[in-house]
């Protein structure tokens, strides 16, 4: 299964300039006006089964969007063993796209976290209104590419809440720079029974990821944020020092060598 949080991959060259020129626009009026005509061919975005195409655009591929929530509710429940009654927190949550397909699995309590404030306000006018033990929370944490005028550092962040019994961030790691994913790792193994993360996990250099910044490797200079991979022996530490004595990798198949079970490196890391 490789749809996954798929092709975060970001387009070379004039193309991935383009659509970086481009990416502004996401939120202009005639995006909204995009998403208000698919709303009217559109049954599943009417009823607010399926986010608005720009919404959807922000955390990945479109086509892909409910087979990717599909295949990470499988691994929930068959890599970190999810029970219907457990909570559950989702940092850096998007627009639902994990939370749609846990709705009608979940009788325990989940908490969605995003920087990205009409992802947020989506979630809670269309999941929220259907499933109370559904609740999404806005963070106004500062993000180059997905909150950019947001207040708070995100290094000095503290997850709102006490403990969950699963945590998971699917493509949340692959575009945060270090400070940040030192402190949510360290949040992480403070509230979390367990944690499925995703990564680019990176062995000495990589081609998709040339340029090297201590730990990180990213795929452009220019916006680091698009695409950033780590050193697995560093992760697989940061994770260890927050308490996770248990830490299985999945190997993805975002390097290219023709195996993988998602796109991105899945890592489970549990509480021993
Ligand atoms: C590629 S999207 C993935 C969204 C969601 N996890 C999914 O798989 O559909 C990355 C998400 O991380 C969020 N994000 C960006 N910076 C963040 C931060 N500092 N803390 C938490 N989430 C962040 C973005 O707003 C965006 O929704």
């Amino acid at each position: 299964m490789t749809t996954g949080v798929a092709s975060h991959a970001p387009a070379r060259g004039l193309v991935g300039r383009g659509k970086r020129l481009l990416r502004p626009l996401r939120h202009s009026g005639p995006a909204r006006l995009l998403d208000r005509l698919e709303g009217l061919i559109n049954a599943e975005v009417r009823a607010g089964r399926l986010p608005p195409y720009t919404l959807r655009g922000h955390v990945g591929p479109t086509a892909t969007f409910h087979s990717a929530g599909r295949e990470f509710f499988a691994y929930f429940r068959e890599l970190a063993a999810l029970e219907p009654h457990e909570s559950v927190l989702d940092f850096g949550c998007g627009v639902g796209r994990m939370a749609l397909p846990l709705e009608a699995y979940l009788g325990g309590s989940y908490l969605g976290i995003d920087p990205n404030r009409r992802s947020i306000e989506w979630c809670r006018a269309h999941i929220g209104a259907r499933r109370p033990n559904f609740r999404f929370e806005f963070a106004d944490m500062y993000n180059r590419r997905y909150n950019p005028t947001g207040a708070v550092a995100p290094a000095a962040y503290r997850l709102p809440v006490d403990a969950v019994d699963f945590a998971f961030a699917t493509s949340v790691f692959t575009h945060l720079l270090q400070p940040e994913v030192e402190q949510f790792v360290r949040e992480l193994g403070r509230v979390a029974g367990r944690a499925l993360t995703t990564w680019f996990l990176v062995d000495g250099d990589s081609p998709l990821l040339p340029f090297a910044d201590g730990p990180a490797r990213y795929a452009t200079a220019e916006v680091p944020e698009e695409m950033v991979g780590y050193e697995r022996a560093w992760v697989l530490e940061r994770l260890r020092g927050a308490g996770f004595g248990r830490v299985e990798v999945h190997p993805g198949s975002w390097r290219g060598d023709g195996s993988g079970l998602s796109y991105q490196d899945v890592v489970v890391a549990w509480r021993t």
